[in-house]
C-alpha cells in the first residue's frame, strides 16, 4: 500500500469493563488514514462485558482475566500486553484499581477517561453529586494514571452545561459525547510527545 510502509503506528491496549463506547470510537478513529495507533488488544474483568463485542467485530485481540486474585490477573494483563507489544494502556470504563506495582511498569503509559472536571468527583457516581450540588457545569477529564484514584495529571478536559431538567442519566449521554470526542485527542496530544 503506498505511503503505508515504513510508518509504525503506537500499539494501544483498551481496558474495559462495560458499554465500549470509548472502545468503539477509539477503534473508528484508529483506522483513520492519518492516526498514528493501532488498537491490538482488548483487557476486560467481565467475559460479559457488552463492549467486548467490537472486539469480535474489528478483530482484535481480546482478554478476559477473572480479578479472582489481583497479582496473578495482573501478571497474566502484562503477558498479555508483551506478547501483543504495548506501548500505551487506554482504561475506558474498566472497574478495577491497578496497582502501584502494574502503574510503575507501564509508568506515564496509562491514560484514564473519567466522568468530571477533575479533581472534582473523583469515584463514580459523578453526575448525581454534580446535580445535587447544584454544579453548573458537569464535564469529562482525561488523565494520567498514578497510584491514587483519579488523581494523575490532567491531559485534557471538557466542560459540559449543567441544564435545570437534567438527571444523571441524561447528563451523562451528554457528556459520554463529549468523552468521545476528548479522548481520541488527548491520545494525539499524548502520542505526539513520544
Ligand atoms: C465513561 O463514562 C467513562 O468516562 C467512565 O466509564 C464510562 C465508560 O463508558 N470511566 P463506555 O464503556 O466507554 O461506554
Amino acid at each position: 500500500m503506498p505511503g503505508s510502509i515504513g510508518v509504525k503506528k503506537i500499539n494501544i491496549a483498551v481496558f474495559l469493563s462495560g458499554t465500549g463506547s470509548n472502545f468503539k470510537n477509539l477503534i473508528k478513529h484508529s483506522k483513520k488514514k492519518k492516526s498514528k495507533f493501532k488498537i491490538s488488544l482488548a483487557i476486560s474483568d467481565k467475559s460479559k462485558a457488552r463492549g467486548l463485542h467490537y472486539a469480535y467485530k474489528y478483530k482484535i485481540n481480546k482478554k478476559t482475566v477473572n480479578y479472582l486474585n489481583i497479582k496473578n490477573s495482573e501478571k497474566n494483563i502484562l503477558t498479555e500486553l508483551k506478547k501483543n507489544k504495548i506501548d500505551i494502556i487506554c482504561l475506558a470504563g474498566f472497574m478495577k484499581i491497578l496497582s502501584n506495582n502494574f502503574i510503575k511498569k507501564f509508568k506515564g503509559k496509562i491514560i484514564n477517561i473519567h466522568p468530571s472536571l477533575l479533581p472534582k468527583y473523583k469515584g463514580l457516581n459523578t453526575h448525581q453529586r454534580a446535580i445535587n450540588n447544584n454544579e453548573k457545569f458537569a464535564g469529562c477529564t482525561v488523565h494520567h494514571v498514578n497510584s491514587k484514584l483519579d488523581s494523575g495529571k490532567i491531559i485534557l478536559q471538557k466542560k459540559v452545561k449543567i441544564l435545570k431538567t437534567d438527571t444523571s442519566s441524561k447528563l451523562a449521554k451528554r457528556v459520554l459525547k463529549q468523552e468521545h470526542i476528548l479522548y481520541p485527542k488527548a491520545l494525539k496530544k499524548i502520542l505526539s510527545t513520544l
